[in-house]
This record gives C-alpha cells, sequence and structure tokens, in this order.
C-alpha cells in the first residue's frame, strides 16, 4: 500500500497535489513519499516477531540522503555496496554498526573505511576477497567481521539481469565449496567469522526460491557447526517483487514471516534482510511532462520531457510501469501511445502501447520509480539529472536540486 492516489481527479502523495509539485520544480523530478517509505519499513520490522533481526536497507535502490535519514530514523540497517554508499549512509545520520557491506569487488581503500566505521560485517564473495580483508585488518590492527555470501544455485525465475542465485552467477562461493573455504576464513588470524549470506535476485514473485535458499543456508549453519564454526547471523539478502503492473508478489508481511517461522528453535540467530525495492519502488513517482503528440505511419508517439537517463529500467530491463495523468479530469481523446523521450536511441521509451487521454503540457506520472530510479539515472545526451523532492503529509521537501549544465562539466578540461 502507498500513499499515491487520485483525489477529485487530482493525483496525490499524501497531502500534496503533485501538479503543484511540478509547476513549484519543474519536470522532470522524482517524488517520493515519506509515510510509504516508513509504512513499508514497518512491515518487514513488525513480521520477523520475535526472532531477533535487522533490516538492513539496500542503499543501492535509493540512495538520496533524505531518503536514507528517513530509515536512519527509523533505526533501520544498510547493505552497501561501494565507499559512496558508506559516506552516504554516515551523512544520512546512519550507523554504521548496522551496516552490510556487499558486492563482489571491494577495494582495499573501501575495506579500510568499513573497517574504521566500524561495520557490522563484510558479505565476502571469494576466498581471494577474504585474504584481501585479513591483510586489511591486521595493517590496521583490528579484526574484520566476516559473512559469506554463498550461491544456493536455485532459479528465482526473474530477469536474467537481475538473477544472482545461479551457478553462472559471478555473486557468491559455491555451495559444495563454502566449508571449505570458512575453515579458511577461520584460519585467518584478523577474520572473525560472525555469518552467511545469500541473495538470490531482484523483483521475485513468488516465496518458493526464498524458502529453498534459506533451508540450504540452514543445513549449512549446522553443517558448519559440526565443524566448530558458530554463525551468529543469517543474512537472507533482498529481492522481495513488487507490484509493477498485474504481478502478485508476497506481502512483506508474509514474506518475513515465512523466513521467521523457519528459524524455530534457532533463537539465537539473528535475522538479517536487505529489501531495496519492497521499501522504495511504490514510494516514489517521476513527474513528465508531455512536449508532443506525433503521428507516425504505424504509431502514435507521446514524447516526453523525460528519458531513459531519468529512468533506464524500461529501456534496460523492457520494465513496464504505469503512466497516468496528474489531472484526470482534462477533456482529451484517448490515442494508444508510444511514450519516448528526447534521447537519440529507440531504446528511449518509458512505456509503449499505453492508452491515455493527453495533450501537449500535460503531466504524467510514471509510477513504482522510487527504486531503481533516480539512483541509476545518467548524464546522457548532456541531460541534468532531475530534482528529487519528499513530501511528508502536507510538507514538500526539495531534497536534491536538478543539475545545472555546469555542473555537467566542471570536472572536465580541455588542454592547451
Ligand atoms: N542485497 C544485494 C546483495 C543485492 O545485490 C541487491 C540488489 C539487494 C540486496 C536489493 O534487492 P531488492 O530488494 O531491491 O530486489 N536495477 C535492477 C535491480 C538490481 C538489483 C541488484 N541487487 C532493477 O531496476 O530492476
Amino acid at each position: 500500500m502507498d500513499y499515491f492516489a487520485y483525489k477529485n481527479e487530482q493525483l496525490f502523495a499524501e497531502n500534496v497535489a503533485l501538479e503543484d509539485i511540478a509547476k513549484k520544480f519543474g519536470t522532470p523530478c522524482y517524488v517520493y513519499s515519506k509515510s510509504t517509505i516508513e509504512r513499508h519499513w514497518h512491515a518487514f520490522n513488525n513480521a520477523a516477531g520475535n526472532q531477533p533481526h535487522l533490516i538492513c536497507y539496500a542503499v543501492k535502490a535509493n540512495s538520496n540522503l533524505a531518503v536514507l535519514n528517513v530509515m536512519a530514523k527509523l533505526g533501520s540497517g544498510f547493505d552497501i555496496v561501494s565507499g559512496g554508499e558508506l559516506s552516504r549512509v554516515l551523512k544520512a545520520g546512519g550507523d554504521p554498526s548496522k551496516v552490510v557491506f556487499s558486492g563482489v569487488g571491494k577495494t582495499p581503500e573501501e575495506i579500510a573505511f568499513g573497517l574504521e566505521q566500524g561495520i557490522k560485517c563484510f558479505n565476502v564473495e571469494s576466498r581471494s576477497e577474504l585474504a584481501r580483508i585479513n591483510q586489511v585488518a591486521e595493517s590496521l590492527g583490528k579484526k574484520a567481521p566476516i559473512s559469506i555470501r554463498v550461491n544456493p544455485d536455485v532459479d528465482a525465475k526473474t530477469h536474467p539481469y537481475i538473477s544472482t542465485g545461479l551457478k553462472d552467477n559471478k555473486f557468491g562461493v559455491e555451495r559444495e565449496q563454502a566449508i571449505e573455504i570458512y575453515q579458511y576464513a577461520s584460519s585467518l588470524p584478523f577474520l572473525n567469522v560472525v555469518g552467511i549470506d545469500c541473495h538470490i535476485g531482484s523483483q521475485l514473485t513468488d516465496i518458493a526460491p526464498f524458502v529453498d535458499a534459506l533451508d540450504i543456508l540452514l543445513a549449512l549453519i549446522d553443517e558448519l557447526a559440526e565443524h566448530g564454526i558458530q554463525i551468529k547471523h543469517l543474512d537472507v539478502g533482498g529481492g522481495l517483487g513488487v507490484t509493477y503492473d498485474d504481478e502478485e508478489p508476497p506481502h512483506p508481511d508474509q514474506y518475513t514471516q515465512a523466513i521467521a517461522q523457519r528459524l524455530a528453535g534457532r533463537e539465537e540467530l539473528m535475522l538479517i534482510f536487505e529489501p531495496g525495492r519492497a521499501i522504495m519502488a511504490n514510494a516514489g513517482v517521476l513527474l513528465t511532462k508531455v512536449e508532443f503528440l506525433k503521428q507516425g505511419a504505424e504509431k502514435n508517439f507521446a514524447i516526453i520531457d523525460a528519458a531513459m537517463n531519468d529512468l533506464l529500467r524500461p529501456a534496460l530491463y523492457s520494465a513496464w510501469q504505469n503512466i497516468i495523468p496528474l489531472n484526470a479530469a482534462l477533456p482529451r481523446e484517448k490515442a494508444i501511445y508510444d511514450v519516448v523521450g528526447p534521447i537519440c536511441e529507440t531504446g528511449d521509451f518509458l512505456g509503449k502501447n499505453r492508452e491515455l487521454a493527453i495533450a501537449p503540457e500535460d503531466y504524467l506520472a510514471v509510477r513504482s520509480a522510487g527504486a531503481y530510479g533516480f539512483a541509476m539515472a545518467s548524464n546522457y545526451n548532456s541531460r541534468c539529472r532531475a530534482a528529487e523532492i519528499l513530501v511528508d503529509d502536507e510538507a514538500v521537501h526539495l531534497v536534491r536540486k536538478r543539475e545545472t549544465v555546469e555542473q555537467l562539466f566542471e570536472n572536465e578540461f580541455i588542454p592547451r
């Protein structure tokens, strides 16, 4: 459930008409709803019940400082994948002791930064990374808390680009090698083995693959105990899907409960979740304006002022996101449009074959754009990245200014 809805045919975010925001701040712009973020976060946090647990929001989904600050105030942890994301978490008031650091290519500098800040855990993806972390920890005179990401080889049945738990993916270590790699980790003097983790993919709409992966990890935890290696936390990753169109993913509390229930009898084991999309996707929209309507030989095009540089998901994953008018009361004729941006690529579309009743200058909202929207934006075609706004009841906060053209080339030099 989210707080974007029509009131008298005007689309609102909480208690603010989105058309007012579009007029005041210009388009394209992203708008996030604070109450929706909080609601989704609590859905995860409450459902884990009495099992000790930590929600580590996946920063990559949306790393705006104001968004991270909302999460930090809730007491959230964070899942990061770079030193840049750790800096953002710190700047936003996040607690480093609740940070887990994922990713296959952590540099020595990033590892040192994590150690100096006292993060909760490094989610390690390879034997060579273990050696590197051990070395950096030694140089700092610290012990590094580590977890090993096990690739459970389950099919998440999602888009191949966002499926991560299969044998041919670059992520994690093979389950068959896990025990041996844990033994190696335990033998390294500057590592402290604390956890086990996995992440099998993103936008999963079925609970079964999560539970299959969980069972594999629980069996490994028992096997590790037989080898004298005690695992204190189990990190099940992120990946819970959302409704973009007609998908019916499990509700966060169904998902969280299904997992927590499987841990019966393991009251000591801390459960970590790394949700990104399930918290943020439907907590944000992208506002855009219709520039022109153009009739092609076979198609009608609605040319809008947002493009693939603002929202890459349709171009990259053929993702479908709903596109709706901000003012549904305008007298317009319906037609079928491809909704396209101004970028010089055929792949620059935000929607295809959409029935819309629109005219030039009308405003539209692309729904479900709060996750992997702005976070994946680029400056392709020297387009300035959009403004970002956070709505809190009736209050409207500009949380990122629209980029300026000067900013685009401030780091460039012309050799003399
Ligand atoms: N943990 C790890 C280790 C991850 O790699 C990811 C996402 C997450 C957590 C959060 O997953 P979520 O709960 O958001 O599904 N850009 C793509 C999604 C890429 C996801 C990458 N990893 C998209 O727009 O669909």
